[in-house]
């Protein structure tokens, strides 16, 4: 290059970084204040990633995790500029191995209890976001982190993942919901295999019981998951959330009130703009551009 190229090559960068620092800005980013120990909190267009940040533990939790992990949610719940969320594991070898389990020798049966109600108020909070999430399987994920990946809406997993819950090998069961989910997840003759006999299963095996609902190859995670997401970005935000609200709670009523639930929410849809803007693009035979509200 010569000298005046790589001046101007030079200035251009630096505008560069203050264009995407004042785009952060300017959409009041939950990134701007975010600092953390054990996650990171990363935007992508209108997507959030949340990554465990713990390589060499595997990105296992201890509780400074889960509290961090609990305040990036809700950090992104808040921030309208986020349509979806995607969690994934810092490094290529896990999403998460589960919880720290050199902190087990320690735990009596009173911290044990608050721990366990912890993990399952904080992926509570996740399953019930109002926004999509995807798991972002990149490795192993273990015991809390494949309770984690569990309350996720969507579960995308790299070919070389694998998936378990070992905890019956250390004496103790899943305590973050695992046993729970797993079950209406993949039913339970597989939960009990994965419960009862602490199998740990891979990406491909996992697709076949439908615990991930898709394997891509490991180099390919980041692009498919955000094409998942960019597609997830782009649906009507509101309609979104009371679908998740119907399939998550409405299926724990009798199926009477469920669907007089699923009703209420379709006509409080109706209110919607964005549902105006779906019908109008379906007469035109254009693409709707929802914008939730
Ligand atoms: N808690 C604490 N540390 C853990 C851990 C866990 N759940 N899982 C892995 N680690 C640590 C290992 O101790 C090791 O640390 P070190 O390098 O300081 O010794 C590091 O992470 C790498 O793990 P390692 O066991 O050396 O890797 P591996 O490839 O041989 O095996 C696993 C990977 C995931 C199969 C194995 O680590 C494992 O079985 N972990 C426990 C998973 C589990 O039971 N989770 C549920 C907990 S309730």
């Amino acid at each position: 290059m010569t000298g005046l190229r790589v001046a101007v090559f030079r200035e251009l960068s630096a505008l560069n970084i203050e264009i995407a620092a004042l785009k952060i800005l300017d959409g009041e980013s939950c990134l701007s204040q975010a600092s953390y120990n054990t996650i990171k909190l990363e935007r992508e267009d209108s997507a959030a990633w949340i990554i465990l940040n713990r390589p060499h533990k595997l990105n296992t939790f201890n509780e400074e995790m889960m509290d961090e992990l609990y305040d990036a949610l809700n950090a992104v719940e808040k921030d309208a500029g986020i349509r979806c969320v995607v969690i994934t594991g810092e490094g290529d070898r896990a999403f998460s191995a589960g919880a720290d389990i050199t902190a087990f020798p320690k735990v009596t049966p009173v911290k044990g209890e608050e721990f366990s109600r912890k993990g399952q108020k904080v992926f509570a909070f996740l399953e019930e976001m109002s926004k999509p999430v995807i798991a972002a399987i990149n490795g192993y994920a273990l015991g809390g982190g494949l309770e984690l990946a569990l309350s996720c809406d969507f579960r995308i997993a790299a070919e070389h993942a694998e998936l378990g819950s070992p905890e019956i090998n250390l004496g103790i069961i899943p305590g973050w919901g695992g046993t729970q989910r797993l079950v209406r997840v993949v039913g339970f003759k597989n939960a009990k295999r994965l419960v009862m006999l602490g199998e740990r299963i891979k990406a491909d095996e996992a697709l076949r019981i439908g615990l991930v609902d898709a394997v891509v190859p490991s180099e390919k995670l980041r692009q498919e998951s955000m094409k998942l997401a960019q597609r997830l970005a782009s649906g009507p935000p509101i309609a979104l959330k009371y679908a998740k609200y119907a399939l998550n709670f409405g299926s724990q009523f009798p199926l009477e009130a469920g669907t007089r639930l699923e009703s209420l929410l379709m006509a409080l849809l109706f209110s919607t703009n964005d549902a105006k803007r779906g019908v109008e693009a379906f007469t035109s035979r254009s693409k709707p551009e929802f914008k939730g509200d």
